[in-house]
């Protein structure tokens, strides 16, 4: 959604990530690392994924940051991540490792309106998986 002149989130996410692709460097690497060093005790969940899948796993989460939120993909998911011992400090910790891998590989081009794109895109994306994994309203 856009207002007036001024660029939505998945918009400007949008940017950064062309900007990630001049760059040259390939993130994937970099967010695994970043992801499981903050968090090694998902290490005994995802460690076994080989660099294919995780290749395949992250084109999903890039997803996830430049469109709009996609609920019934986002269902999917987290049901089928159930049982891969998936919860919303993982999926917040996944992302932010995103974030902070863009973020060195810009190095000077990053800006504090990628921040904010990050920043509100994250929130919005944990609040909707924290929504679909609470017990509905009966
Ligand atoms: C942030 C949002 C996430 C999205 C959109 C996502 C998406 C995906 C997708 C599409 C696959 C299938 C890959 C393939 O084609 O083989 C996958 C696999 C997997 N994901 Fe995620 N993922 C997310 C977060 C996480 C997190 C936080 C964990 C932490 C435990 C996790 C654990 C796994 C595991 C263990 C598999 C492999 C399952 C298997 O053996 O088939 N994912 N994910």
């Amino acid at each position: 959604m856009t207002h007036g002149d001024q660029l939505s989130d998945p918009e400007v996410l949008n940017r950064c990530f062309e900007d990630v692709a001049q760059s040259g460097v390939d993130i994937a690497p970099m967010v695994y690392q970043t992801f499981l060093e903050a968090m090694p005790e998902a290490d005994q969940h995802i460690g076994y994924m080989d660099e294919r899948m995780r290749g395949r796993m992250l084109d999903q989460i890039f997803n996830l940051l430049l469109d709009d939120i996609d609920t019934s993909y986002l269902e999917f998911e987290t049901r089928t991540h159930r049982g891969y011992g998936a919860n919303s400090r993982f999926y917040r910790g996944m992302l932010e490792a995103v974030r902070d891998a863009v973020k060195r590989a810009l190095k000077d081009g990053w800006s504090t309106q990628y921040e904010s794109a990050f920043t509100r895109s994250i929130d919005q994306i944990v609040e909707e998986i924290e929504r679909l994994e609470s017990p509905s309203p009966a």
